[in-house]
Parts: structure tokens; sequence; C-alpha cells
């Protein structure tokens, strides 16, 4: 097979793909994204001719790639190819994207956009674990300042404003025809602390909001402030073009997205869903996926399904007393013991071919010119032989920590604790293991494979035990030397999200359409033949979307900012943003808000 002989940047290089000089290579992506396999950084694109070529031969030659195609394709088989979709642009609104266009190229629009997400960066809406409801806790008072700034730099004659448990802010701008669904966007207010210890670590001041002509820093520069003034620059833009709305708009902005959102976006969801009822939105866009932005070639990865979250507490109590005549094993041995089983069987990875995972992997058998032949021949056998899924599956997971981590329960032990005095045996002694839960899985299977786990290890300690409320029996015959309790660490477990259908979903073409206008008009990439591809991604953290289930089901997590843009990723030292891609983000918002107002995809 022939690919383009063009060159596409690595990470390693130590150039920004986009930019001539560059400080330094952004080089870690932001935790809470989804995670692409190593070799999609490495991606080349085929020809645009070429691929049509391959989609042509794949459909209408009845062998490819050494399997038979003549066999009819199961609803599995759909599922399990990479989408083509096409750009989607604007007709009716033409005129006004056209102007807005025009002044999103021009520099004192770029000064103004830099300023007003420097000033958001600056207002330290720092997010504690320990923060109080509003109006108890004095150090929510920031976010009243943040209020504030966006009050005085923004100028909304057309929205309606709603206050959500104080801090929350929702933003209604109404549309002409009440028959169309209503589009929202979502985002969050609050930032990470900054660690105190690492002030001296940082670049540029972490709350200085400084644009140094290439980056803009600070804590918020990435997560996720861009989301919160973009949303709000383009809803400005496009009401100062004279736009009028037959979509309803809705802007959505929680503030403890950081600890949960327990506080904010469980009240907002209350509010939206009694304004708006259950399914009231046609399209839900958080933050979360991203895009991997080369100078000859994009991959968007708009996260179609969010990893379940479960803490196992496990608590080990023993008879106490002197430790001078101890027994054989106290309370910290049988807990080590407990550990070491729980480790010794973790969670066994897989692929399914129904998975948003497995339709990347086609994308990049596709796509991906530099992926070992063997992989490549293996992604695309897999599809139809389980002989190949199989192998797939063994050859992926050796070599891929992060396909193995998205393919499987993880747990973690992380924290641990027990005893009090060198001299004293310790009466208690408990660890926090943390589980992120596969959509093929659930809380409730992860429950089960603790259990029998641990079992026979606590029989073999002679331990009574308490597993999530049900007192096993069975184990009374022997005398008890002790007691296991296992239970939901913060009461916190929750399943995968409900997976946003990517294939035959209107929706989803309605996004990737939007989102290959935006990359082949930009003019970063300045090349409208540029290839994209989208395809679905998978969180394999949680964002304010948990709550947000019963809004639509059409939640897509995806911030058009490319990772490279990214100077460090975030929750850490050095966030910074390469302040062009902010320009594109607005850019995003307007030709969705635009598209979304004419399209028949969004019902
Ligand atoms: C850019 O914007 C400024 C300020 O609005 C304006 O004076 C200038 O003419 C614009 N430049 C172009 C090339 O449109
Ligand atoms: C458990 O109990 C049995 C019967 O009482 C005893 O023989 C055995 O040593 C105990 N095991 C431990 C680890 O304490």
């Amino acid at each position: 097979m022939m690919t383009t002989s063009v060159k596409i940047p690595s990470l390693e290089t130590d150039k920004h793909p986009l930019q001539n000089e560059g400080l330094r290579p952004p080089v870690t992506q932001c935790p809470d994204e989804p995670r692409s396999p190593g070799w999609f950084r490495h991606l080349k694109f085929f020809t645009a001719g070429l691929l049509l070529a391959i989609i042509a031969v794949r459909y209408v030659v009845p062998t490819f790639g050494g399997f038979k195609l003549g066999v009819p394709e199961t609803p599995l088989d759909t599922k399990a190819v990479c989408p083509k979709t096409s750009a989607i642009v604007p007709h009716t609104h033409a005129d006004i994207l056209k102007k807005l266009e025009a002044e999103y190229a021009n520099e004192s629009f770029h000064d103004q956009a830099f300023a007003w997400l420097g000033g958001a960066v600056k207002i330290p809406t720092q997010m504690y674990d320990d923060m109080k409801q509003p109006g108890e806790d004095p150090r929510w008072d920031v976010f009243k300042k943040l209020h504030s700034y966006i009050d005085s730099h923004f100028d909304f004659v057309n929205l309606k404003k709603t206050n959500i448990n104080t801090y929350g802010l929702v933003y209604h701008w109404q549309g002409s025809n009440t028959d169309l669904k209503p589009i929202l966007f979502t985002a969050h207010q609050d930032v990470i602390p900054v660690a105190p210890d690492t002030i001296n670590d940082w670049i540029n001041p972490p709350f200085s909001g400084i644009w140094d002509g290439q980056w803009l820093w600070g804590r918020g520069s990435c997560d996720d402030k861009p989301g919160l003034i973009g949303s709000l620059a383009a809803v400005q833009k496009l009401g100062k073009a004279g736009f009028k709305p037959e979509r309803t708009i809705v802007l959505a902005f929680g503030f403890d997205e950081e600890h949960g959102g327990i506080i904010g976006a469980t009240k907002i969801r209350d509010h939206l869903l009694s304004t708006y009822g259950e399914d009231g939105f046609a399209i839900l866009i958080d933050e979360g996926g991203f895009l991997e932005g080369r100078t000859d070639g994009v991959i968007a990865t708009p996260a179609v399904a969010e990893k379940g979250h479960f803490d196992l507490r496990m608590v080990v109590s023993s008879a106490g007393g002197h430790s001078s005549v101890p027994p054989e094993h106290t309370s910290i041995g049988i807990l080590a013991a407990l550990i070491a089983e729980l480790e010794a069987n973790p969670h066994e990875p897989h692929l399914y071919r129904d998975e948003p995972y497995f339709t990347a992997l086609q994308c990049q058998a596709i796509l991906n010119s530099e992926l070992d032949d063997d992989l490549r021949g293996l992604i695309k056998k897999s599809r139809s032989s389980d002989k190949a899924l199989f192998d797939l599956e063994k050859k992926l997971f050796a070599t891929d920590v992060l396909a193995d981590a998205l393919s499987k329960n993880t747990q973690a032990v992380d924290l641990i604790g027990g005893g009090v005095k060198s001299n004293a045996l310790p009466e208690n002694a408990y660890a926090v293991v943390n589980h992120r839960i596969a959509q093929h899985s659930s809380v409730s299977a992860v429950k089960a494979h603790i259990v029998d786990t641990l079992t026979p290890i606590a029989k073999k300690f002679n331990l009574t035990l308490d597993a999530f409320g049900d007192e096993l029996h069975g184990m009374s015959n022997v005398v008890s030397s002790g007691h296991l309790k296992l239970t939901d660490a913060w009461g916190t477990a929750l399943e995968p999200a409900p997976v946003t259908p990517w294939i035959e979903n209107s929706a989803f073409d309605f996004l990737a359409g939007t989102i290959q206008t935006v990359v082949k008009t930009s003019k970063r990439w300045n090349n409208p033949d540029i290839p994209v591809a989208v395809a679905p991604g998978i969180l394999s953290g949680n964002t304010d979307t948990r709550y947000y289930w019963k809004l639509t089901k059409n939640i897509f997590r995806y911030r058009h900012v490319s990772r490279f843009d990214k100077y460090n990723g975030a929750h850490t030292v050095n966030e910074a943003i390469f302040a062009e891609a902010f320009i594109d983000l607005i850019r995003f918002f307007t030709i969705t808000i635009l598209n979304a107002d004419e399209t028949d995809l969004l019902g």
C-alpha cells in the first residue's frame, strides 16, 4: 500500500507542530482526558484520494486484508468501522460567519481574547476537597470576583442569567423556534489549587494570566477557563454580529467540578431538568476529549464514554494488647495479605467490538501508516475473526499500558493506615483501593470480584466478614480472630456513563462535520484539504456530565484544543495554553452554534 510521504512532526521533536519557534514542547496531557495509545503520536495520513480508494475497495471488492467480506455485516461490525464524516458549513448564516471570521483573524481581536482569558485566569477560583456549602465557607468569595469580571467584560443583552446554588451560572439565549431542542455547552469555573511548595517551579506565577507572545500562563488556562471564556466570547460576538438564533442556546457553568460536582453540578442538573425536561437538549458539549493537530493531519476524539468509579475501604479489626505477647498476625499483617491478594488478582482487560475503543483502533488501522503491520492486520481481521481479536488483545495489552488500562477495571491501593504506637497491637488497619470501571463492567461486578478474591483470605485468617452490608455466613464455625469490613469508602460509587452512540447517530455526524469545518478553515493550519478524522474517545476520569445523563443521550466531552497546545497539561505546575489555540476554540463554539441553528441533524 502506498502512503503519502508527508512528514508529521512527532511529540519528541522540540518544536510546536504548528510553530517554528516554540519555548519547549508540551509533554503531558491533561489528566482527565481520553488516553490515546502511544502510537497515536506517530500518525501519518493517507491522501484523501487513497482513503476513498481504500473505502471503495473495502466495500466493493469481496476480499481485503485477508478476510472475507461476503459475510453480511452484523450491527457489531457496523459499529466497529472508523466513522466517515464530511464537513458541515453554515449556509443561511454564511454572512455572519464571514464577518466574524474576519474579526477573529484580526490581531486586535487576538489581543482582546487573550486579555479576556488572562483576566479570568488571574482570579484564583481554587477548589478544595473540604469546601462547605456556599455561605458557610469564605473560600467561595473569590467566585464572586469571577462573576463581576464576566459581568463587566461581556454584555449579554440577549441572555437571561440564572444563579444556581449561588455560584452556578446558567445563561439562556432564547431561540425563535421552540420546536427545536436547545443546544447545551458546559464548562467549570473552579480550578485545582496550586500547592504552595510548587510556586517556585512555575515559569510564570500560577495566577499571572500572562501572555508571553505564544503561551498564556496560569492555573485554569487549560482546565477549564478556555471553555468558560471561549463559549461566552462566541455568544457575545454572535450577538454583536446580529445573529438571532432559531434554536435556543444554553451555557451552564459548574463551580466544584474538581471536587466531583456535588455542590454545583447536581443543582445545575436539577435546574436544567426542571426547566428543559428529561432529554430536553439536542446535544451537550463539555470538556474532556481533545484533538491531535499536526501540520499534515488532525484526529479529534470527542469522548462518548466515561469510566465508572469505586473506592473500596477495607478495615481489619482484631484484639489489641501489649505488643510483647503478639498473635501470629496483627491486623496490619492481615491487611497486607488482603492487599497482596487483590494485586495478585487484577481484572482482565478485554476488547469488545461494540465499544468506542475498538472503533478508535479501526481508525488507527486506516489512518496511521506507521502502525506495525502485524497490528494493523490484526485490528482489521479482528472485526470478524474471534481468533484475531484474541491475538490483538495479547499483542496490544503487552505493549501498551494505556490500551490495557482503558480496556479493563483498574485497581490501585491509594491509602493505608493503622496503628498508633510501636509497642501496642493495632486494633484497626485500613486501606482504600481506587477502581475505574470499564463500560463493559459495573459497580456490582467490581464488588463481586473483591468479595470472591478476599473471602478465601478472610477464611484463612479466621475473620468474620461484612461485605458491603452483608454479613457473610458459613464462616461462623471457626473461632473468630478478627473482623474484615468492606465498604464504599466515601459513598461515591459511579457506574460507567451510558455510551453516546457514534454510529447512525446524526448528532455525532453533526459534531464531526463541524470539527472538519473548524479545522479546514483554520488560519493555523491554512490548509482546506487537511485530512481530519473524528473517532470516539473514552475518558478515564469524570466530568460534571456524570450528573447530566438525563439531559440528553448526545453527551460529548470535547474541547477543540490540540494536546500540543498544552504546555504541561493540567493539575500540575506550568499550566499554559498556546494562545492561538484559544482563537480556534472560540471559532469552534461559533461555528457549532451557527451549524446547530440550521442543521436537520439535531432534530
Ligand atoms: C482590526 O481591528 C481594528 C480595531 O477594531 C481596526 O481598526 C482595523 O481596521 C482592523 N483591521 C483589519 C485588517 O480589518
Ligand atoms: C483459625 O482457626 C482454627 C480453628 O480454631 C485454628 O486451628 C487456626 O490456627 C486458625 N488460623 C489462624 C490463622 O488464626
